[in-house]
């Protein structure tokens, strides 16, 4: 039986937590919990209290009795960035070089601030090209994650990216076929992430800051309520907090005009993508992260992309002990839990 590393994504609202056990080739669902951050825990993905972030941890880790130490988390946002490159076929020290030539070409951050990987995806094309990704992330924010493991007593083990995780977390569920062009879209609080899949490799990556604050913030302009008020509007209009409250003709609206113009700005984002990549289509979109819960986004992303967009539910695919575990409120935060889970499928010492 192999160890699985526990998990954990770090987001601007909250942190997610997801831990699964790989056994005769199907993975079972371990332990899962979400906890609160307090506002400006995280601003622009930096962590911004280290305090809180590491006492959300512990307090969580308690909460859901977690067992094991080992941790993958996730980088994100506009300290990250993935490239897939195409260069001319070549390897050794040669390839090491042209990647450090890559890197100031592509990285907009000095080289010292940053920590760069790659990975060949295609070796050699039938014209002498190779196809490489190349990823960076800036140093300092990977510090800051490892540092707030640490501080809650766990084993930082793999710092990944949440674009990797996204993708880990579909393929894992829905596996991608060879000739499918996909889109992943995380809806998170702050920012959206965007990785388009093909063939099962990711070719495109990029943040957009629209995400939750978004509406929240339009809610909170509109009908002049503080931010608490606007949340609790946004999640009582969304249906999925179960709020008794009634929720003004005026919330649906914004949510609705909000809708229109964030699934505007993925549709560009798909675009720009889709202009460059010579035959390539889009197959469909798969919607996660916890903004994905209002309800109007869907099928606005579903009428601008004209691909059928599916919320992402990482737990209808592996086995969940009903027993152990609240069905309803896994179904009601599977798409949240997304980038916690394919971060759940790393094994520790993983690149
Ligand atoms: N039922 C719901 N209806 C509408 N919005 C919801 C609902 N549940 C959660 N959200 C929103 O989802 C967002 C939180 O999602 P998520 O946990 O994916 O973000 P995060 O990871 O904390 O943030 P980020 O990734 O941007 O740093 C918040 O903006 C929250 O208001
Ligand atoms: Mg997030």
């Amino acid at each position: 039986m192999a160890r699985q590393c526990i998990g954990l994504d770090i987001g601007s609202s909250s942190i997610k937590l997801v831990q699964v056990k790989l056994s005769r080739k199907s993975y079972s669902l371990q332990n899962f919990g979400i906890e609160p951050l307090p506002p400006g825990a995280i601003v622009d993905g930096a962590i911004a209290n280290h305090g809180a972030v590491a006492d959300a941890i512990r307090n969580l880790s308690k909460r859901i009795h977690l067992r094991g130490k080992d941790v993958a988390t996730a980088v994100s946002g506009n300290s990250v960035i993935i490239r897939r490159l195409q260069i001319p076929a070549m390897e050794g020290a040669a390839l090491a070089e042209q990647m450090e030539w890559e890197v100031k070409q592509n990285v907009p951050f000095a080289r010292e601030e940053v920590i760069v990987d790659w990975e060949v995806l295609v070796p050699r094309t039938p014209d002498g090209q190779m196809e490489v990704a190349l990823v960076a992330a800036k140093r300092e924010i990977v510090e800051q994650y490892v540092e707030a493991v640490k501080g809650a007593g766990l084993n930082p083990s793999v710092v990944d990216t949440d674009a990797f995780a996204m993708q880990n977390a579909v393929e894992n569920s829905m596996g991608f076929t060879e000739n499918e062009t996909v889109a992943v879209i995380n809806v998170g609080a702050h920012f959206s992430t965007i990785v388009i899949v093909s063939g099962g490799q990711p070719v495109f990556h990029r943040n957009l800051a629209a995400g939750g604050d978004t509406f929240t913030e339009a809610i909170r302009h509109r009908l002049a309520v503080g931010m608490d008020g606007a949340e609790a509007y946004k999640v009582g209009g969304g249906g999925g907090g179960g709020a008794a409250e009634v929720v003004p003709q005026e919330v649906h609206r914004v949510l609705a005009q909000v809708s229109e113009q964030v699934s505007s700005e993925f549709q560009r984002t798909i675009d720009f993508y889709l202009g460059d990549a010579i035959g390539a289509s889009l197959g469909r979109v798969f919607l996660t992260g916890g903004s994905a819960l209002v309800p109007q986004l869907p099928k606005a992303i579903q009428d601008r992309s004209r691909v059928p967009v599916t919320i992402f539910d990482p737990f209808a695919s592996i086995v969940v002990d009903a027993r152990r575990f609240d069905v309803e409120y896994l179904r009601v935060n599977a798409p949240v839990a997304t980038v916690a889970f394919g971060l759940a499928m790393r094994r520790p010492g993983d690149k």
